[in-house]
């Protein structure tokens, strides 16, 4: 058996997770997408990306959201997603990089369960994003704006999350295995 397979083999009977319902924030690139698949799997949850739906129910790719019309009409959209991540259970929710910004959304999430904030370093984010076409990223010099835009989000990811858990150089395993025992905490705390 390959290691893959033996930690595949790990997942957790529905009696045995600590939570059925988790949103994972965080900064472009900061792995929410992959981990948040890793950590479905894990769970034995269904994973849903917040930025694939609106995509699926669009039609349409986020840059040409953004460009055609506008990133308030994409940031309602995400709203509009979010509400009704609500309603559902036996989820991972992966959200996008901006979501935490509208204080309607972070009261949403908090009030629903433990959202896990993941974090990288601009350098690690700037090599995730280059390959893939971010809106956001492509004015001026792509790691002063991650510096910039991180700083002034900081605030918004601290106040929705429950905890934190680094990406940096680590493999997914490495952190769906923090992010396991660090939910085991939090429901505990919460109980
Ligand atoms: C955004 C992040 C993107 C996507 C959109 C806006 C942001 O999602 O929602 O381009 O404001 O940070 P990812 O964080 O999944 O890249």
């Amino acid at each position: 058996m390959t290691e893959h397979e033996s930690w595949t083999k790990k997942r957790h009977l529905p009696t045995d997770r600590p939570v059925t319902w988790v949103a994972l924030v965080g900064f472009m690139g900061t792995g929410k997408s992959r981990i948040g698949w890793e950590l479905s799997r894990y769970l034995s949850l269904t994973f849903i990306d917040t930025d694939r739906v609106i995509e699926r129910v669009s039609c349409m790719r986020i840059p040409d959201i953004f460009e055609l019309y506008g990133e308030h009409v994409f940031r309602e959209y995400e709203t509009e997603v979010v509400s009704r991540c609500l309603r559902l259970n036996e989820v991972v929710i992966s959200s996008g990089g901006g979501t935490p910004l509208k204080p309607e959304n972070r009261k949403m999430l908090k009030s629903r369960g433990p959202v896990v904030m993941l974090t990288a370093s601009p350098e690690t984010i700037y090599k995730r994003t280059r390959r893939h076409k971010r809106p956001l990223l492509e004015i001026g010099n792509p790691t002063e704006r991650i510096r910039e835009l991180m700083a002034a989000r900081q605030a918004a990811y601290e106040d929705v999350a429950s905890f934190r858990v680094s990406t940096d150089g680590r493999n997914s395993e490495d952190v769906v295995s923090e992010i396991v025992k660090k939910l085991w905490r939090w429901q505990e705390s919460s109980r």
